[in-house]
């Protein structure tokens, strides 16, 4: 009788150790799960994080805010012209006769064929800005494209 329940109570023993054993497990388990997403989780942002990285030093200067569609004159082409040209070109400075400040005034010279020839550095026309590099890539596809689109005064 007592002997029995002795060895009863052993096999209780073994068997909730075995069952402890098992949950350990499963809890490591559980938890190695947990790491692995995790670390899943953390690679993908830091390698979203160099996909940005990267892509702002391909285009350091322009990024994505070179938008030539749809340009304005207000807010792309004047800018422009008020930065490289006004200093000799403004009503004021007027030089060699030619003033770019005003719609009135630079509708002349794209119906002429002289903004677009001067600032492409076309055969036949002065290249401006006068003694100056050529204008910048994106400013040169607004102007460009404004031109082509018909040169709204928008
Ligand atoms: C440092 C002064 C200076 C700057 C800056 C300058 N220009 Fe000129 N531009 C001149 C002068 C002077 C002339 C007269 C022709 C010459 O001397 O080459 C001229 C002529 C022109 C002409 C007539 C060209 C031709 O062949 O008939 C156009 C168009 C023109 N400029 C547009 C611009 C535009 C657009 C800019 C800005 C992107 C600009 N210029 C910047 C001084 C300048």
């Amino acid at each position: 009788m007592c002997k029995s329940a002795v060895f009863l109570l052993h096999g209780i023993e073994e068997i909730s150790a075995r069952i402890n054993q098992s949950l350990i497990k499963q809890l490591i388990s559980t938890f190695n799960r947990t790491l692995l997403i995790f670390g899943i989780t953390m690679t993908s942002l830091f390698l979203h994080g160099c996909y940005y990285d990267v892509e702002e030093e391909l285009y350091p200067s322009t990024g994505s805010s070179c938008d030539t569609l749809n340009v304005s004159y207000a807010a792309d082409i004047v800018p422009i012209l008020q930065q490289s040209c006004y200093i000799c070109h403004s009503t004021g400075a007027n030089l060699g006769g030619v003033t770019v400040e005003g719609y009135d005034e630079i509708i002349v010279l794209v119906e002429d064929g002289r903004l677009a020839g001067a600032v492409n550095h076309q055969s036949g026309f002065s290249p401006m800005p006068k003694d100056a590099s050529q204008l910048d890539d994106c400013s040169l596809a607004l102007i460009n494209n404004w031109i082509n689109d018909g040169a709204l005064n928008n």
